[in-house]
């Protein structure tokens, strides 16, 4: 039986996520543990069960896993959890799973989702989104989830949007659906652009921003991104970048950045996805952004080197 004639005689959809980590771990978990569709992991080493620790309740789900591509076959959605430097070795898997009625959603930061997964999806239709929630890996095994805002992810109001709603139902996870997913995805762009490279450059968690000496630069930074993000289309207003530095200081100070951890544990960072996004549209629009162009240098340097080896 194929994807779509499964899907439409039960209902029950094929998911396949790829990548188990933080963002990975608890969309695979909530979808299984929903038990309204099938859920199968793809990832590179086994695992018996997967644990869920949410603020509420703990789950355990047992969906399928797989560890070799080979054994994957089309399924009718994909959920790539996998950070953005690893689309390209995520291909064998992608290239198994989709086929003309797949639907792939991306579960990664940074903008452009459609045009970086076009050579790795085939006939398949790329559904962006953003995310919202905070997850952490405990263990190969056991993910933490928390809710870090009023929605759990964002997603475009169009058809690919509308469907993921749906996909989602029964897991208790809030969605935005959006006319304006380009604003959305910039501004959170803006933030990871900025703040991750500073945390990560300086091995200090978010409570680096509150010394007074980083305000004008963190601000100016801002503010050279969100010129960018208002050339390519972005509703970002003329207060954005002010507004953006005020919120890092709500932040718990204690609280890392993934750039951050990805540096500590000599990991190579989602840099040239985030900083380097912004870099690039720059040039495209002929707006120079110095201070990203710096921060992305320096964590290119800073990935090139793994920490351990320094100490
Ligand atoms: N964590 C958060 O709270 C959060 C919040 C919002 C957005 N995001 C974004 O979500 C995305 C995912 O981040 P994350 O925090 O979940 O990263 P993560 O914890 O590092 O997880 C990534 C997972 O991808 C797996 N992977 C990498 N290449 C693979 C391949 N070729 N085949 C199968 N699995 C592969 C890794 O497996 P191994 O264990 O084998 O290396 C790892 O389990 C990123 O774009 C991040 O910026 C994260």
């Amino acid at each position: 039986m194929s994807p779509s004639d499964h899907a439409a005689t039960s209902g029950r959809r094929r998911i396949a996520v790829v990548g188990l980590g933080s963002i990975g771990g608890v969309i695979a978990g909530s979808l299984d543990a929903a038990g309204r569709h099938d859920v199968t992991a793809c990832l590179r080493r086994g695992i018996d069960r997967l644990i869920v620790e949410r603020p509420d309740r703990t789950i355990e789900a047992r969906p399928r896993v797989l560890t070799d591509p080979s054994q994957a076959a089309i399924h009718d959605w994909v959920l790539l959890c996998t950070k953005a430097q690893d689309t390209a070795s995520s291909a064998p898997w992608l290239q198994r799973l989709c086929g003309p009625s797949t639907r792939v959603a991306v579960l990664q930061n940074g903008i452009g989702h459609a045009e970086r997964l076009a050579p790795f999806v085939g006939p398949a239709t790329v559904v962006p989104t953003i995310v919202y929630y905070n997850g952490e890996r405990l263990a190969p095994d056991r993910v933490r989830y928390r809710r870090a805002s009023d929605h759990d992810f964002a997603v475009s109001d169009d058809a690919g949007g509308r469907a993921f709603v749906e996909l989602l139902e029964g897991t208790g996870m809030p969605i935005l659906l959006s006319p304006d997913f380009k604003t959305i995805a910039w501004r959170k762009l803006l933030l990871n652009a900025v703040a991750n490279p500073i945390t990560a450059l300086t091995l200090q968690r978010q409570g680096v921003f509150r010394r007074e000496d980083m305000g004008t630069l963190v601000l100016s930074a801002l503010e050279e991104a969100a010129a960018v993000a208002r050339a390519d289309g972005a509703h970002i207003g003329d207060d954005e970048a002010s507004r953006l530095q005020a919120m890092l200081l709500t932040f718990p100070p204690d609280a890392g950045t993934s750039m951050y951890f990805d540096r500590l544990a000599g990991r190579r960072s989602e840099v040239d996805a985030l900083t380097g996004a912004v870099v690039a549209a720059g040039e495209r629009h002929h707006i120079a952004t110095p201070l990203c162009r710096m921060l992305l240098t320096l964590m290119r340097a800073a990935d090139s080197t793994p920490i351990a080896v320094k100490r």
